[in-house]
Formats: C-alpha cells, structure tokens, sequence
C-alpha cells in the first residue's frame, strides 16, 4: 500500500512511526512532515492548502491511501475534492460536511440536540442577538462557557468566572476576536468532571474504538494557567471502564453515527469525542473529526495490531470483525514545549541530548533540521512518550528522559500522570 499521510505535528510522526510497522507498507509520504517523520518515510513538499497539488501528487505517485491527520484540511474540503477527482482513494477523514462536527461549534451542538446526546445546556447567538445572549448569560450559574463557533487553534473557549467578565469578553467575541470563527458564539452551561478522549475509527455503518486517552490542556501543573494544543497524554484512563463505555456506545457513539446517516453525511475516518465524566454519566464537550494531540502519541504506541490493516478494514467491510488489540501497559507522553508557549516564542534553538533517551520514543512536532543538527521549530517541541505498569510509572519514566533533552528555554510539565 502507496500511503500520504498529511500533517507535520508530534500525532504525525506518531501515525508514520506506526504505519511503518506494518508488511502492508510499500512507500510512506508524509506532506509537509517534520524532522521525526522524515526518519520513517518521505517528507514530500506538496502544499496541503491546494487541493489540485495534492491530487495531482496522489496521481502520479500512484497513492493507494490518504491519512489526514490535523483539522483545517478536512474542514476545508480536501477530501471532497480527492473523492471527486480520485474515486477509488481510500481517504481516512471525513468530506467538509462531516468535519463540521469540529468545524462548527454551533452545527454540532444543534446536532447533539437533535439526536439526544448528552452534552451541556446551550445557545447560540450572533451580533444581531447580543442582547438575548446577556440575558441568557445571567441566567447562567457562574463559572460561564463562552465558544467560538468555528477553528481557532484551541483557543476558541474561554471559561470566565464573573458575569462582568462574561459579557465583556462576549462583546469582544463577537466583534471579532477570534475572526470570522467568533461572528457566531456558543454560551453553555459550565460541566464539572474529569474529561477524557475517545476515538471512534468509522465508516459510517461499522466501528472500533481505539484506546482512550486523557489529555493535560492547561500550561501550567497543576492544571493552571491557559489551555495548549495539549502538554501530556495518558492511556488507559481507569474510569472509562466497561460500564462508561457501554454508555459512551450507546448514548453517544451510536447515536452519532445514526444522526450523520439520518442527515446523509458519509463519514470515514475519526471522530475523536472529548468527553466529561459528571457523576458517572459522559457528556459530550466536544467533537474532533480527527486524531487528537498528544493522544495520539500513546494511543499509537498502545495498538498491537497492524493499522494499515486496520485503516483498510474500513473499505472493505471488515472493520467490526477486526478485534482491535491492544497492549496491556500503560503509556504517557510528556511534552516539552518552547519557552512562552502558547504565547510567543521563539524558533531555531538547537536541541541537544536526544541520542541520550533510551527509555522512551521521542516523536517530534516542532522540529527542524538546520545544517545537520535539529532545532526547535514550534511552540509544542517533542512528545516523549513511555510504557509503564501504570501510566504513572510510564509518566516518570518521560520526565527522566526529558530532563535530558535540552534546548534554550525548554519546559515540561511534572505533573502530567498526577
Ligand atoms: P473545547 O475546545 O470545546 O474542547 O474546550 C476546551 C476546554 O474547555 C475543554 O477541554 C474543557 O476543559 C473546557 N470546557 C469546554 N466546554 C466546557 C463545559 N461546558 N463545561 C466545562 N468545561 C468546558
Ligand atoms: N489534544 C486535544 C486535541 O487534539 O484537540
């Protein structure tokens, strides 16, 4: 199997790392690809946002498969346009209608409504409503949840804790903080819990749910300070139990697969559930149409079974016949990030120590190389992902391998596993 994998971050050099385990393998490109994925397959500089570039790189490299694994792409529409051009590509990730599930906060939030699936308690307001949006936001109990509808990195929530702060930062929402993804903005009700990832790989009809993952978003330990693209990542998660899950299938995996069937939406591909555990009951905070990151960076290392194959199931009418394996350790994955991170920094610092980790895999994100040695080249730098009895023995043995890796103002956080 021909594979282009899309995508140039720490989930990436994840995703190749795994597919190049596989007999199925005959060739992997990876477009843009970073200094990890290179060591795995081929970095190919085709321009992701020209979709005619990338199809006409699938036509004349005989791709077999496409694997896209960040958002903007798939919500952009790139697969419609490699469906319509290439009809007998296997394209793992859903056309720009499915994608709305991520790419619209107010789309899946009316699709929840319709279907019946748990999630908070919401409205949806524009600048025309901005009146009905402060009297909604002082019937609400403070902490108060304030989402743009559309992409914005991650950092389209923000969570006030007074009203005054509320209405100032609604005010500012929709006069265009976050763009054109904040002309129309989600107010919901504020869920307590532990929250925690699950990725359904589907087809539309047939699913398997992949290991589950818990994310650490905030920069700081913790737990304080902004949220990041995400600085750590656990697998398993001990109360996603069987009991959690068969609700998790039932409420809201089923549930969404029956909708997007019911509303005509083909899906293929990932849909990543960010979940909240509120009493023992899952509620759905949001959808992803994609892999999550850093989830991503040890969910891969937990999957024993071989994920070409696993992809291909998809086409061909076995993906629910498959028994997904899974090893039994634990895994955790410690981020080291640039100084400033997730404000600004700076690149092009020169990473040291890498051949000094021995105990753990390192998957880059925001890494380069210049003349011969890797530097720094993003905010989220390297995923130092381990395995462990326990996902906290997997998270020491990350932090020990990342006091080794050294660039000018490096950072991680110690408490992830805590
Ligand atoms: P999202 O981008 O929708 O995942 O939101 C980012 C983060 O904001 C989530 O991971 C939660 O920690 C928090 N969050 C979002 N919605 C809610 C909610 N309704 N109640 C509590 N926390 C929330
Ligand atoms: N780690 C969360 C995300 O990928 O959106």
């Amino acid at each position: 199997m021909r594979i282009l994998l899309i995508g140039s971050g720490g989930r990436e050099h994840a995703i190749a790392w795994k597919l190049k385990q596989s007999p199925l393998l005959t060739e992997l490109y990876i477009a843009p690809g970073n200094a990890g994925t290179a060591q795995v397959g081929t970095n190919v500089e085709v321009d992701v946002a020209k979709h005619e570039e990338v199809a006409s790189f699938c036509e004349s490299e005989k791709i077999d498969m496409v694997i896209v694994g960040p958002e903007i792409p798939l919500v952009a529409g790139l697969c419609d346009h490699l469906s319509a051009k290439l009809p007998s590509i296997k394209l793992v990730g859903p056309g720009a209608a499915g994608a709305q599930l991520e790419g619209s906060k107010a789309f899946s939030k009316a699709f929840m409504a319709e279907f019946g699936i748990p999630t908070a308690a919401y409205q949806t307001f524009t600048s025309e409503s901005i009146e009905a949006a402060k009297e909604f936001l002082r019937k609400l109990e403070p902490p108060y949840v304030l989402k743009a509808d559309g992409l914005a990195a991650g950092k389209g929530v923000v969570i006030p804790h007074t009203l005054a702060e509320a209405e100032k930062e609604l005010d500012e929402m929709l006069s265009g903080k976050f763009g054109e993804a904040s002309a129309k903005v989600v107010i919901e009700e504020f869920l307590t819990g532990p929250e925690f990832s699950v990725f359904v790989l589907t087809n539309g009809e047939d699913y398997q749910l992949l290991p589950v993952a818990r994310d650490y978003k905030r920069v700081g330990e913790g737990d304080t300070g902004p949220n990041t693209g995400g600085m750590g990542a656990v697998s398993p998660v001990p109360f996603a139990d069987k009991y959690m899950m068969a609700k998790v299938r039932e409420r809201i995996v089923e549930p969404t697969l029956n909708g997007l069937r019911t509303r005509g939406i083909p899906y293929t591909g990932i849909i990543f559930l960010g979940l909240i555990n509120v009493d023992e009951e899952p509620y759905v905070i949001e959808y992803n149409c994609r892999l999550g990151d850093p989830e991503t960076e040890v969910i891969m290392p937990r999957i024993t079974s071989d994920l070409v194959h696993l992809f291909n199931s998809m086409f061909d009418g076995t993906l629910s016949q498959n028994q997904l394996s899974v090893d039994s350790r634990a895994a955790a994955t410690v981020v080291m990030a640039s100084g400033g991170y997730p404000s600004k920094y700076e690149k092009g610092k020169v990473i040291s120590g890498l051949d000094e980790v021995k105990d753990s895999i390192p998957f880059h994100a925001g890494v380069a190389e210049q003349n011969g040695s890797l530097v720094t080249n993003g905010g989220r730098v390297l995923m130092l992902t381990s395995y462990g009895l326990t996902y906290m023995e997997a998270a020491e043995m990350s932090k020990r391998s990342a006091t080794k890796v050294n660039f000018e103002g490096g950072f991680f956080r110690k408490d992830i596993g805590k």
